[in-house]
C-alpha cells in the first residue's frame, strides 16, 4: 500500500495535490485543523483510504501527538511507500522588521520549518527502520531566493527548507529515498488573497500583487498540483535534493 501525508491539505495547493493524489489511487493522510469534507468524498468514491489527523501544527504539543498518529498510520505492515507533502504553509506576518509581531513570528516559523523538519524527522526514522522508501516534497518559494521587503519571515523559513531538503538528500544518498523542493509560482489561494489585503508600508510590491490577480496571472491550485505529479511521476529522472521550479518544468512541456 502506498500512502501519501499532504499537509495543508484542507484548501489551496494542498488540497489539488491530495486529491491527484486520490486519482493516482494513493491513500491519503490528511493533516490540518481544518477537515475536508470533499476530499473525503473523493476518497469514498476512489475505495481509497482517508485519514484526518486534525493537528494545529504551530502548537508544539499537537505536533508531538499529530505525529505519532500520522506515523501509526503511515507505517502499517502492508505499507511500501510513503509520500510526504509538507504543503501547510502561512505568509504572515508581512510588515517590515521592526513592527513584526513577535507571536506571529514564533507561529510562522513552527508552521513552516520547525514542524517539516520534525515531520521529516520521524519519517525517515521510521522509514529507515522498516526499510520503506519515501519521497519527500517540501513546497517552497521564489522568496527563498530573493529578498523581498516585508517578506523577511516567509522568504527566510523557505530558504531554510530548501537548505535541509539539500542536507537531507545529502545524508540519505544510496537509502533509495527520493526529495526535492518544489517552488510552485503564484497561485490563486486564500495566501494571495492575504497578500492583495496588504498595505504598501507592510509590503511594497503589493500594487504587483493586485495587477497579477487582475490580469488572470494567476495559476490554478489545480494546475499548478498537475505540473508536480508529473514530475514525481518519473522518479528516476529526479535529482535528489533539488528546487524544482513550476515556470521551468511548463517551459518544457
Ligand atoms: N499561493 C501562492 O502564490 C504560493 C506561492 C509560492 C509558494 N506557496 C506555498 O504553497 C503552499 C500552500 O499555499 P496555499 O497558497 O495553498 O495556502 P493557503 O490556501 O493559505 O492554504 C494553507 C494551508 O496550510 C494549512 N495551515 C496553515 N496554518 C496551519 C497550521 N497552523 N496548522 C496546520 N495547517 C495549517 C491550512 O489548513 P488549515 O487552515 O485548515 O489548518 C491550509 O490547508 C505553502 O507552503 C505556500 O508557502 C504558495
Amino acid at each position: 500500500m502506498q500512502y501519501a501525508i499532504v499537509t495543508g491539505s484542507s484548501r489551496g495547493l494542498g488540497e489539488a495535490i491530495a486529491e491527484q493524489m486520490i486519482e493516482k489511487n494513493v491513500n491519503i493522510i490528511a493533516v490540518s485543523r481544518s477537515e475536508n469534507e470533499k476530499l473525503k468524498k473523493k476518497a469514498e468514491e476512489r475505495k481509497v483510504d482517508y485519514f484526518h489527523v486534525s493537528c494545529d501544527l504551530s502548537d508544539s504539543s499537537q505536533l508531538d501527538e499529530g505525529l505519532d498518529r500520522i506515523m501509526d498510520i503511515a507505517f502499517n505492515e502492508d505499507t511500501h511507500y510513503v509520500y510526504l507533502v509538507n504543503n501547510a504553509g502561512v505568509i504572515e506576518p508581512i510588515d517590515t522588521i521592526g513592527n513584526l509581531d513577535a507571536d506571529a513570528v514564533q507561529k510562522h516559523i513552527q508552521v513552516n520549518l520547525t514542524a517539516p523538519v520534525l515531520i521529516i524527522n520521524r519519517l525517515i526514522k521510521e522509514a529507515n527502520q522498516k526499510e520503506i522508501r519515501t519521497f519527500v516534497i517540501n513546497i517552497t518559494s521564489g522568496a527563498a531566493e530573493r529578498s523581498v521587503h516585508g517578506w523577511s519571515t516567509y522568504s527566510t523559513t523557505k530558504a531554510a527548507i530548501n537548505r535541509f531538503t539539500e542536507t537531507l538528500a545529502l545524508e540519505q544518498e544510496g537509502n533509495g529515498h527520493k526529495v526535492l523542493a518544489y517552488s510552485p509560482g503564484v497561485i490563486d489561494t486564500d495566501m494571495q488573497g492575504e497578500i492583495r489585503s496588504s498595505s504598501a508600508e507592510q509590503f511594497a510590491e503589493v500594487d504587483k500583487f493586485k495587477q497579477l490577480k487582475e490580469e488572470g496571472k494567476l495559476r490554478s491550485p489545480e494546475e499548478v498540483a498537475a505540473v508536480l505529479m508529473d514530475l514525481i511521476n518519473q522518479p528516476d529522472d529526479i535529482e535528489n535534493g533539488k528546487v524544482y521550479k513550476l515556470y521551468d518544468l511548463v517551459e518544457k512541456q
